[in-house]
């Protein structure tokens, strides 16, 4: 929903652009940092979700922490000011560089994907006189019922290590002298919105805290990840997530000893209803079959519709309401078939210079844009100021 002002400045712009409404984001983060307090959780934000300074800046003044996927996010959370011990680095491939960088920024914790990762960030580490702290990320085969391309925690997904590795590891941990066992680490996938997969997660992460235990090692960290889902259907309703039953889930049903820390890697439900998607009709097409809105946005600056049929809801922003409703394809200026934003949608009947808003569009929104067709690099406009 936009104000009558923010369409009057909208009509001044040039589009595409990514609209930030930087009042839902604190409104969204302080819902979740004062839930999540409840229960003494911490949370690092997932910056792959979104990493606009602005956005940024807004996620670590309300006090999060920084889950990191590349040599460059580390960078980029420590130049936003994120504390280091609040830092986290994940990813199946971290290259000796990356590996190198995060340890001279001193961040809390890597999150290790494979048994031969443990002995390359060891010998790392000791070639420059650190320690690392580490998490083991446990592929835990539990089902998250979401979309297959979003599905991370399956034995068949390439993310963490299987259960029966762990043995291999604890061996292969007694020989690091450089790394120091902090915690498990496990995310099951995205865009979950059956709350009953966390359940399932803790029963999982419960065991293996045991089974750690068992093996002499008392874990200071669960680290339980992301992967809330939004509504992408109802962004005005539900704009923000309701993060009270979502923590309840994990204080439920999680058994963490005196003093664990429960960690949280939250993107998506942080950053998406803050941003929409603004652009302008250029062309309608009329068939005989098919209506088409031709806009001046397409899959390089909003991929997830042509990468995992995602859907998002697509507004007409300044028809006028009372207008015949039509159903139209709605596509971009890619040279692609898959650049179509949805199809059949119902919109009042619209022409060249509306502008249209996709909604829900915070989340790997402007993060996945990029510059196939030589397209322009899309810019971002912000609430306020
Ligand atoms: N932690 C780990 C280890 C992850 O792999 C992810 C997301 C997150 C946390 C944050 O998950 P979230 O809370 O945002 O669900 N591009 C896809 C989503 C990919 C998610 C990748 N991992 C999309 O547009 O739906």
């Amino acid at each position: 929903m936009f104000s009558r002002d923010t369409l009057a400045r909208f009509q001044n712009l040039e589009t595409p652009f990514y609209y930030y409404d930087l009042n839902v984001l604190d409104q969204t983060l302080i819902s979740c940092k004062s839930a999540s307090d409840k229960f003494d959780f911490h949370i690092h934000y997932a910056l792959k979700a979104n990493f606009n300074d602005v956005v940024l800046k807004s996620i670590k003044k309300a006090g999060f922490g920084a889950d990191c996927v590349s040599g460059n996010e580390v960078k980029k959370a420590i130049e936003i000011g994120f504390d280091p011990d609040k830092i986290v680095f994940a990813g199946v491939g971290k290259s000796d560089k990356e590996i190198v960088e995060a340890l001279n920024h001193e961040i809390n914790c890597f999150n290790v994907e494979s048994v031969q990762e443990l002995s390359v960030i060891n010998e790392v580490a000791a070639k420059y006189n650190k320690k690392a702290g580490i998490a083991i990320r446990i592929n835990p085969n539990v089902d998250a019922h979401t979309h297959q391309y979003i599905t991370t925690g399956l034995e068949e997904n390439k993310f963490g290590l299987n259960q029966w590795e762990l043995p291999a590891c604890v061996e292969v941990l007694k020989g690091c002298s450089n790394l120091e066992l902090i915690g498990i680490h496990f995310h099951v996938g995205s865009q979950i919105t059956n709350l009953e997969v966390f359940k399932s997660l803790c029963i999982k992460v419960n065991e293996l805290n045991t089974w750690f235990q068992e093996h002499g090692f008392d874990l200071k960290v669960l680290n339980v990840g992301g992967g809330l889902g939004v509504d992408y259907h109802h962004p005005d309703e539900n704009t923000i997530n309701d993060f009270m039953s979502y923590f309840a889930i994990y204080n439920q049903f999680l058994e963490r000893r005196p003093g664990q820390e429960v960690h949280f890697e939250l993107g998506r439900a942080l950053v998406a209803q803050c941003g929409s998607l603004i652009s302008r009709i250029l062309y309608v097409k009329n068939g005989l079959k098919k209506n088409f809105l031709v806009l001046d946005a397409g899959m390089t600056e909003l991929m997830r519709p042509a990468l995992y049929q995602a859907y998002h809801k697509i507004e007409n922003i300044t028809a006028d309401s009372a207008n015949p409703i039509v159903s139209y394809d709605v596509v971009g200026p890619i040279c692609e078939s898959t650049d179509c934003f949805g199809k059949e949608v119902e919109l009042p009947e619209s022409k060249r210079g509306d502008m249209i808003a996709i909604r829900t569009a915070g989340a790997y929104g402007e993060v996945m844009a990029s510059g196939y067709n030589l397209r322009e690099r899309v810019k971002s406009v912000y609430s306020e100021g």
